[in-house]
């Protein structure tokens, strides 16, 4: 079995979710975290930075965080307050940073990273996808250290901030699609698996009974982030974001498809969707570019999240 624990570089604009996501990869010991770059989406790139600072604090994660640009590649930021509130993680009170803040800006510090990492290294991508964009396109020539980049976006079949197109591919379509068009290994979670990853009300309350500062912590978080989707009727929390970490730790939970993937940056009604075809299923010859998440273990991966806050010992 291997050991070596998997190098990756997370990309997140936390987000309870992204949070989600960064707690489960700090307690996995199959995960070495190098690096943390931060983009604008849930919130603006200051509010998300601000937040990436004070988790790794609460965690105790003390990888580099690089800022990102204040906007995406072309069109103007779009924020997403009414889901995770107007500092972007609203909820519990959490510790002031004490993790400094890079010199390095994000796309600076990917690359670093990947250049002075001895093996290719994964891009855990759960934001709007900026910063991997602005990176393919400056640093062509470090494609073959990026082993994967597994990213929550998209949707197959459906979009959730329009009909047809989810946040973060809705956000910057022209930097999903030059991630799409890279040729780097994709692994897609989208909308089609992780809004079957949910968090129910039981669940949450198995968490708080854990009963260190950590799982109040994170109880007060799912908490605030069902209650929004409770409202719009669903019957749990969707952990989109963890879906992209647990893809890595567990792939046996989920169900993957090869999709060929393409970005719809057009369109007045389907810009930012992820159109798919499956090879055999058009009448154009397809070729795959990225492994899509269509179904998961619901309980497996609760399972999964709720020991890693039990791993936490605060
Ligand atoms: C995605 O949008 C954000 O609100 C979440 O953090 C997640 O990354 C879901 O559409
Ligand atoms: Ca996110």
């Amino acid at each position: 079995m291997n050991r070596t624990p998997i190098p990756v570089i997370h990309d997140c604009d936390p987000g309870h979710d992204d949070a989600m996501a960064l707690l489960l990869s700090q307690a996995a010991p199959e995960i070495e975290i190098r690096a943390i770059t931060t983009c604008c989406g849930n919130q603006t790139i200051e509010k998300t930075t601000y937040n990436t600072r004070r988790i790794c604090t609460l965690l105790g994660i003390d990888a580099p965080i690089g800022m990102g640009r204040p906007g995406p590649m072309l069109q103007d930021p779009i924020t997403a307050a009414n889901i995770h509130g107007q500092s972007g993680l609203d909820g519990p009170k959490l510790p002031e940073p004490a993790v400094p803040l890079s010199t390095l800006s994000a796309v600076e510090l990917m690359a670093k990273t990947l250049e002075e990492s001895d093996e290719p290294v994964t891009i855990i991508s759960t934001g709007p996808m900026t910063n991997t964009g602005c990176l393919l396109l400056a640093h062509p020539e470090l494609k073959p250290k990026i082993k994967r980049i597994s990213m929550m976006g998209g949707g197959i079949k459906h979009g959730n901030w329009s009909p047809a197109a989810e946040f973060n591919i809705l956000v910057d379509p022209e930097a999903a699609d030059i991630v799409f068009r890279s040729g780097v290994p994709i692994t897609m979670a989208g909308l089609d698996v992780t809004l079957k990853a949910l968090i129910l009300e039981a669940d949450i309350a198995r968490i708080r009974a854990i009963g260190t500062r950590i799982s109040q912590v994170v109880a007060d978080w799912l908490d605030f982030f069902y209650e929004f989707h409770r409202k719009i009727g669903y019957r749990g929390a969707p952990l989109h974001d963890p879906c992209a970490v647990a893809a890595l730790l567990r792939p046996e939970l989920f169900d993957m498809q090869d999709y060929f993937v393409q970005i719809e940056t057009q369109g007045e009604f389907c810009r930012g969707a992820t159109v798919g075809a499956q090879p055999g299923k058009t009448d154009q010859a397809v070729v795959p570019n990225a492994t899509c998440l269509m179904d998961v273990d619901r309980q497996g991966f609760v399972d999964l999240i709720v020991e890693a806050v039990e791993s936490y010992e605060n």
